[in-house]
Formats: structure tokens, C-alpha cells, sequence
């Protein structure tokens, strides 16, 4: 029979523990194998901080939000600073690759996004036996239709949307939201038109703040008395492109979290003289139970990773294709970020309804 490390790399995000009770039990139910629960993403597996986890561990589990494991964003293949650090990852690898041997491991199964699949990727080919499962919030990874976390992130973004409609309208007054996404615009698009958003900005689409302040004119001409935006925080990639370095630096010092949020709103009240406030949704969006959809798809991602390891198909990654669950080859995640292409549907769809993606 044989033996699994399973571990939690990246964010968080709801769907993770359904995950991990779809492979642990799968494996431990039909085919017979022991897992390991790695703690705290690959932090784990270099400090070798590991144990075997019984049926009653993943037992209980499928609708918890965050991970049992515990999460890190820990890289070992990062390239160490140039110099005050003495850990080089290169003995990083080492110490992932020894714990692997010491622990018995016969594979990992890795539950991550980009970054996490693309160490799955790298250590598959140091020789290590590794299977991934997709997970994110910001339905950024290339070879799966759909991440699960995204689903129940979008269900979070849209309620605050629905909430924000209803102070905008007594107050008469522009609302910005800001939602995560990192570098991509799925997470904004598809709340901004579950929402009905009136505008929604996004890093794949330069905005023009002429543009945006004419269609907010239009609307109060129209006689609508509020209008809310929603842009992802990737757009402020958007605006950090015009600045040189100085200012770069400068801007990303004000503030813990840098926000595009306040920046448009303060852009809108200068081009319109209209009353504008921004919110900025912030982790709320990773935290608390999947949605029903997600905890599905983290179940049969994760009987299906188990299935791989049954059968010996290491070097993969599970994923979501139109209505089945198949794999691809790490190498095709590894290293890559899925945007949303300028003519996607969406796009499209949110533009027929009238929503302004901060373009003519
Ligand atoms: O990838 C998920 C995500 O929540 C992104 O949307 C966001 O940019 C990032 O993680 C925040 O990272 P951290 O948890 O390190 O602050």
C-alpha cells in the first residue's frame, strides 16, 4: 500500500478542507493508503513537521473554511536574496527531497495555485512523485476550467455588492469595491455582473477615468441617483505602469496593502465632482464555508487525485474540463497566470448590459 504526503500551499480559500477529505478518504477508503498531513505548505516539508492523519481527521471537515493543515507561502525554489540571507533555497530542495525519502513518501499530493503547481512541477522533475489539485480564489490557473475557492469568493464579492447598492441609493453616491484577484480580472468581472455593476475595471483592460466620468454623466442624466464600480486590485498594475520607479516605490510605501480602490475614487471625484467611496473587500473573500459548488468540486478533484495515485500517474494536475474532471501535464500550469482575454464572453456579456469596462 502506499504512502502520501498531502499538504496546503498559497492563500487560503474555502474548499480546501472538502479537498482533502475527497482525497484522504477516497484513498483511504477504496484504495488503501496512508496520508501524511504536511503542516504549513512546503514550510512543512522542509522542516519535516508531518503526521498521519486518521479517518477522524477528515472526517467533519467538508464544510470548514481555511485548511486543517494550515497554509504557507513558503517557495523553496525562489532564488535567495543576493545576500543577509543564510537559507539558500538550493538546501531548501535538499531537505524537501530527504524528508520525502525519510518520511516513505511513494507521492505528494500539493493543493495550490500557480505558485504551488509550479513547485509541484519543479520537484516532479527533481524525481519526486507529485500530484496537484487546483484551488484559487482568483480562477488564474491555466489547464483547469474553473479553480474551486472561486465560486464561493464570487458568492462573497457579489453579496457585498448587493449591499453596497442600497447605501449608494440612499446616499446618492458613487461606490467603489474593490476585489481580489491578484493579477487577474475573473473575481471583478463576475461579480461586477452577478452585481450588476455599472462599472468594472479590470488589469487585462487599461482604463481611461474620461471615459469612466462620462458614463457616470450619462447615468445621472438618465436619472439614476448612484452607481457603483467594482475593480480588481490587479488594476492597480495598471496604474503603477505610468509611474517611474521613485514613485512607484513612494505609492507602495503609503499604505500595508497598496488599493486601486481609493485611487478611483479619488480620480472619479476629481473628473465628475460627484460624492465617491471606496471599499476594499479584503481577505472576508477567502474566509468562512465553501459554497455548495465549490465543496463539489473540491470532492471530485480530490477522489480523482486519489485515483491518480492509485493508478501511478505522478507529474499531474487534476482539473475541471467542460463537464468532466480530467488532468494535464504540471508543466502546463507551471509558471503561467490565465487572464481574461480581451474578447472573452464575459467581457461581452457585461458590456451588452450597459456595464463599462473603462474603455469606448
Ligand atoms: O491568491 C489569493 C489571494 O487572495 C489574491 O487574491 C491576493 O492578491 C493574495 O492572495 C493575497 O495574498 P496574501 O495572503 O499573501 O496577503
Amino acid at each position: 500500500t502506499k504512502t502520501f504526503g498531502i499538504l496546503t500551499a498559497g492563500g487560503d480559500c474555502p474548499g480546501l478542507n472538502a479537498a482533502i477529505r475527497g482525497v484522504c478518504r477516497a484513498a483511504h477508503d477504496r484504495y488503501n493508503m496512508t496520508a501524511l498531513g504536511i503542516a504549513y505548505g512546503f514550510r512543512g516539508l522542509i522542516e519535516g513537521d508531518s503526521r498521519v492523519l486518521s479517518p477522524d481527521d477528515f472526517s467533519g471537515i467538508l464544510t470548514r473554511g481555511g485548511t486543517i493543515l494550515g497554509a504557507g507561502r513558503e517557495k523553496p525554489f525562489k532564488a535567495p536574496p543576493a545576500h543577509g540571507d543564510t537559507e539558500v533555497s538550493l538546501d531548501k530542495v535538499e531537505a524537501i527531497k530527504e524528508n520525502y525519502r525519510q518520511l516513505g513518501l511513494d507521492c505528494l499530493v500539493i493543493l495550490g495555485g500557480n505558485g504551488t503547481n509550479t513547485t509541484g512541477y519543479l520537484l516532479a522533475r527533481e524525481g519526486l512523485n507529485v500530484v496537484g489539485l487546483p484551488k484559487t480564489i482568483d480562477n488564474d490557473i491555466v489547464g483547469t476550467d474553473r479553480a474551486f475557492g472561486f465560486n464561493s469568493a464570487l458568492a462573497i464579492g457579489t453579496e457585498a455588492i448587493d449591499r453596497l447598492h442600497s447605501t449608494a441609493q440612499s446616499h446618492s453616491r458613487v461606490m467603489v469595491i474593490e476585489l481580489m484577484g491578484h493579477k487577474a480580472g475573473w473575481l471583478a468581472l463576475y461579480a461586477g455582473v452577478a452585481g450588476g455593476g455599472d462599472i468594472i475595471l479590470i488589469p487585462e483592460i487599461p482604463y481611461d477615468i474620461k471615459v469612466i466620468g462620462r458614463h457616470l454623466e450619462d447615468r445621472a442624466r438618465d436619472g439614476k441617483t448612484f452607481s457603483i464600480v467594482v475593480v480588481a486590485e490587479g488594476a492597480l498594475s495598471i496604474v503603477e505602469d505610468k509611474m517611474d520607479k521613485k514613485e512607484k516605490k513612494k505609492y507602495r510605501s503609503e499604505t500595508v496593502t497598496p488599493s486601486i480602490a481609493y485611487r478611483v475614487a479619488r480620480e472619479i471625484e476629481a473628473e465628475t465632482g460627484m460624492e465617491t467611496r471606496a471599499t476594499v473587500l479584503g481577505y472576508v473573500q477567502r474566509g468562512g464555508i465553501p459554497s455548495a459548488s465549490d465543496r463539489v468540486l473540491a470532492t471530485s478533484l480530490g477522489t480523482a487525485a486519489a485515483d491518480l495515485l492509485a493508478r501511478g500517474e505522478y507529474g499531474r494536475m487534476v482539473a475541471l474540463s467542460g463537464d468532466g474532471i480530467s488532468s494535464v501535464d504540471l508543466s502546463v500550469p507551471a509558471g503561467k497566470v490565465k487572464t481574461v482575454p480581451r474578447d472573452h464572453y464575459m467581457v461581452d456579456t457585461a458590456v451588452s448590459v450597459g456595464t463599462c469596462m473603462g474603455v469606448e
